[in-house]
């Protein structure tokens, strides 16, 4: 029967209730001994309600409350000093007699028409009224709330709301309050439970060292575990979704021995394009495609040496063996100032200043194109790039790190296609098998001489550059890269951590 579910408090609530004629309120049944806390019938009452043996309605009423007990209002006070003092008062006094107060009762003092000001003799004095000597025997009606007020909450249906509204004003005396009664009501289900008989037993709900040392565990009633009743779901705090991500990401390359870095978003033309043999009139340098700044317009290039070895190789070729692309180089072009468009400029800066090996480096940063909206494009994303710089570094090595990333982040299902890339020969491009189709996941090859001569590197520069959401929505099956960035506080309470 369901009694055997009954935790002791909850059969103590169904007595209660039952002898309180089916319903009552915590405070009734606290009043009439049957409880000492609220919160442990609130707490029975749930778990009653839950089990459909009991019912909660709640009620909530307006009141007004004392906020701040001064006493007699400074007006008063005032009032009988002046009294005291035969019915009248320098200013200068009173403003003696109550320091840093004189000011306000001298102005409820005039607002009520208790006193009046009066100069004499080259100073000011205050002087009571006919209404202010009856004043002295009789209360205001402020006054009469004010000491209501002080006896609990008034409902506020029963107060004139100008009254409340000037004490209100006044430093905040008064203050609004809203109070939700609740009333605890047996249901059908529950009084058929107390008419079968509700037996009230103590109930030992913790199992503690006491209760096994002392051998009291023999005679003792424990409470039952009912795993079926309903418990309210918690949800812990935890990480969003994409910072667990990307600390998977960094935890899998520092393990493999890589350092991360990272630059600027802002950068010339020349570091993000020009140094990486892009080609001035390439697709990526148009305005559709890139987002340019206005402040800074451009951004100077300093280092002559290797600004002219640049202009050489695109127009043709320096001494690398290439013929470059021929036309003529613009400077200006390159100085323009843009936001990143790959992490690749990350590498590119990082070689310039550590061009010998070994070097394994990699990034997880944002990156900017001016990509309109969609389901699988948002014109700020993050970029999983890195580069290796090995004596005996190739298209194998690169190949298989590839693949040992994408198997440590749980997908081998992917694919490696040849690829064109300005800066990489050969390259590549890696796709995975998502919702029915291959999907583009990011690029990578070897830095082509044409890039690398101008820093002197002598061995293979193995780079790459993955997209960090594409793998999010991978690893969820989202179909939608807007959803990642949608913070939805329901959907983010119940991702699952494991
Ligand atoms: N920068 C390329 C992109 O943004 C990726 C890439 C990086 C390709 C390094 C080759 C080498 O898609």
């Amino acid at each position: 029967m369901a009694d055997n579910n009954l935790s002791y408090n909850e059969r103590r609530l169904l007595l209660a209730l039952d002898a309180c004629g089916g319903s009552a309120t915590p405070a009734q049944m606290i009043g009439s001994g049957h409880f000492a806390l609220e919160v442990e019938i609130m707490g029975a009452a749930s778990w009653l309600a839950s089990k459909g043996l009991a019912k909660v309605d709640e009620e909530s009423e307006e009141f007004y409350v004392l906020a701040r007990d001064e006493g007699k209002l400074p007006e008063r006070r005032a009032a009988e000093m002046i009294d005291a003092a035969g019915g009248t008062m320098e200013m200068s006094r009173l403003a003696e007699e109550m320091p840093g107060e004189d000011g306000i009762a001298v102005g409820w003092l005039r607002r009520k028409g208790l006193a009046d000001i009066r100069a004499e003799n080259g100073s000011k004095s205050l002087v009571l009224t006919q209404k202010g000597r009856e004043f002295l025997s009789s209360e205001g009606k402020d006054e009469a709330l004010l000491s209501r007020l002080a006896d609990g909450p008034v409902p506020k249906s029963q107060v004139d709301a100008k009254l409340a509204k000037d004490l209100k004003g006044r430093q905040g005396m008064v203050a609004e309050e809203t109070v939700t009664v609740r009333t605890i009501s047996l249901t059908d289900a529950g009084k058929a439970a107390v008419a079968e008989g509700i037996e009230l037993k103590e109930e030992v709900t913790d199992v503690t060292d006491a209760i096994i040392q002392s051998g009291k565990w023999k005679d003792a009633e424990f409470r039952r575990y009912d795993v079926q009743t309903f418990a309210p779901a918690t949800y812990p705090a935890k990480k969003h979704p994409l910072s667990r991500l990307a600390a998977d990401v960094r935890r899998l390359f520092t393990d493999m021995g890589f350092t991360e870095f990272d630059g600027e978003y802002v950068q010339p033309a020349f570091w993000n394009l020009d140094v990486l043999f892009i080609p001035q009139d390439h697709p990526a340098r148009e305005l559709q495609d890139t987002f340019y700044l206005e402040d800074p317009a451009s951004i100077r290039v300093d280092d002559e040496a290797l600004v002219e070895q640049v202009r050489s190789i695109h127009e043709t070729g320096g001494d690398t063996g290439s013929t470059g692309w021929g036309g003529t180089w613009s400077r200006e072009m390159a100085e323009q100032a843009l936001l990143r468009t790959h992490t690749t400029v990350n590498s590119i800066r990082y070689i310039a200043e550590h061009p010998d090996a070994p070097q394994k480096m990699f990034s997880l940063s944002r990156i900017f194109r001016k990509e309109s909206i969609d389901a699988t494009h948002l014109p700020e994303f993050t970029q999983i790039e890195g580069i290796i710089i090995d004596e005996d570094g190739d298209f194998d090595m690169l190949v298989s790190l590839i693949r040992e990333f994408y198997a440590k982040m749980g997908f081998d299902q992917i694919r490696i296609r040849p690829a064109y890339f300005p800066y990489t020969e050969p390259s590549l491009e890696l796709e995975v098998f998502f919702n029915g189709k291959w999907m583009e996941l990011g690029g990578a090859g070897i830095f082509r001489p044409e890039v690398m001569a101008p820093f002197g590197v002598k061995h293979p520069v193995l780079a790459w550059g993955f997209g960090f959401e594409r793998l999010a929505m991978l690893k969820w099956g989202i179909t939608d890269i807007r959803d990642l960035y949608i913070s939805d506080i329901d959907d983010l309470k119940q991702n699952q951590v494991l």
